[in-house]
């Protein structure tokens, strides 16, 4: 049995690691069933930062083969795809593709594979935004109609799928993959130290002299095209964090290349960078982050990830968009997350909510670290039935 499996972008690092793991051990256990796997880099992310540091630290293998798309327009990073990936197609022939999230790697290699009648696995299946202006949620769209194989991290996103009239036998409720990692590496993050990890990575020219102490920070994180390519959201929230929450409990801010470079565009990054309560620092390598996570006053951010890993931290987490594919993370299901859009006075009645009102999260169901072993027994099981 071949199977190929792609990772693009920075969120697809620790969803691919688990896989990459619980396949290695399925082969040592299994010697005798041939099984090969080849790991496909598009390469829509490249920077050390974004990339090469999250293989070495979640010792993923190398890609075998890196198709180094880079970055441009949404149909430059997906055409370019699908051209170089149909190529390695057709040399390999896998039984399966097996894509990982929403980016655009995912989308751009499930049509390709599908329109080969090569077989495609969609691990996080079903999320749904309903919020078609995403970019992701075209992304998810297209790769859940075209897969054979669908991995939802939650029920909710299992009855999506069955509403929009998937065959049941092709859905499976798997747990979330990303919080196999987190669970796996989750003592080595405890250990770090968050000073030495701010000194680290700061990209201040004057880091001031604040010493951070547990729960007393809040980390930010935002990236997504909706909140910072549009200056007129973008400078209401930087002033509200720089001038009202910063002066009362200190921000630590690892700041996305799309978010540089849009706050350099909006004249914003020079009074980010002045601000003596809040720490710039470059983005963070895996363990950075979640050791900032784990004792964080609170998180303020728009991505989905963060939304997740909150939930199982139990740290409490604002998160600045309309909508969420990620229902499960919401206090309303006993999550970590309150979900308070973009707008300054949203978000603040959000900060008085978490700071008078502190809740317990609960762990979603199979939220239990072993999605990927699941995931890889269901492949092997899926191929052998059809097989017989
Ligand atoms: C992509 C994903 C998004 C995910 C995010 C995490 C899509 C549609 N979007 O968005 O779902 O949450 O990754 O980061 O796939 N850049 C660098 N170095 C890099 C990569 C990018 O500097 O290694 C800069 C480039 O200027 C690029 C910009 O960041 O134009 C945006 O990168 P891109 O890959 O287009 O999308 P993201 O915003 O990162």
């Amino acid at each position: 049995m071949k199977l190929i499996s792609v990772v693009g972008a920075r969120p697809n690092f620790m969803k691919i690691a688990p896989f990459c793991h619980a396949l290695e051990a399925y082969k040592k256990n299994h010697p005798q069933q041939p099984l090969e796997h080849i790991l496909v880099h598009t390469g829509q992310h490249y920077d050390d930062q974004m990339s090469t540091t999250f293989f070495e630290s979640l010792s993923i293998p190398p890609a075998d083969i890196n198709l180094g798309i880079g970055s441009g327009t949404h149909a430059e990073q997906v055409g370019r795809t699908m051209i170089a990936f149909e190529k390695v197609l057709l040399e390999e022939r896998p039984d399966w593709v097996i894509v990982v999230g929403d980016v655009n790697a995912t989308l751009a290699c499930s049509v390709t594979a599908k329109k080969l009648g090569i077989k495609v696995a969609h691990i996080e299946a079903g999320l749904r935004s309903h919020d078609m202006t995403m970019p992701e949620e075209i992304n998810r769209l297209v790769t859940d109609r075209l897969s054979d194989a669908l991995y939802t991290p939650d029920r909710l996103s299992s009855e999506n799928l069955e509403a929009e009239g998937v065959p049941p036998q092709a859905i499976e409720f798997v747990g979330n993959i990303m919080i196999d990692t987190l669970e796996a590496q989750r003592a080595s993050s405890a250990k770090k130290d968050i000073n030495e990890i701010i000194q680290r990575n700061t990209t201040q020219a004057n880091t001031g002299d604040g010493f951070v102490k547990d729960r007393e920070y809040g980390v930010v994180t935002l990236h997504r095209p909706a909140t910072v390519d549009d200056k007129n959201k973008l400078e209401p929230i930087v002033e509200y964090l720089c001038n009202v929450i910063a002066p009362s409990f200190p921000l630590i801010w690892p700041i996305h290349p799309r978010t540089v470079k849009n706050l350099e565009r909006f004249g914003l990054l020079d009074s980010i960078n002045a601000n003596t309560f809040i720490h710039v620092l470059r983005p963070l390598e895996y363990h950075d982050l979640l050791r900032l996570n784990m004792t964080a006053k609170m998180v303020f951010t728009d991505s989905g990830g963060l939304q997740e890993e909150c939930c199982v931290l139990g740290t409490p987490c604002l998160t600045l968009r309309n909508n969420t594919e990620r229902p499960i993370t919401l206090r309303e299901h006993d999550g970590a997350s309150i979900l308070v859009g973009t707008k300054v006075e949203d978000i603040q009645n959000g900060v008085n909510t978490i700071l008078s009102d502190i809740t317990t999260p609960s762990r979603p169901e199979l939220w239990d670290g072993h999605t990927a072993t699941r995931i890889v027994e269901s492949i092997i099981s899926r191929t052998k039935s059809e097989n017989d």
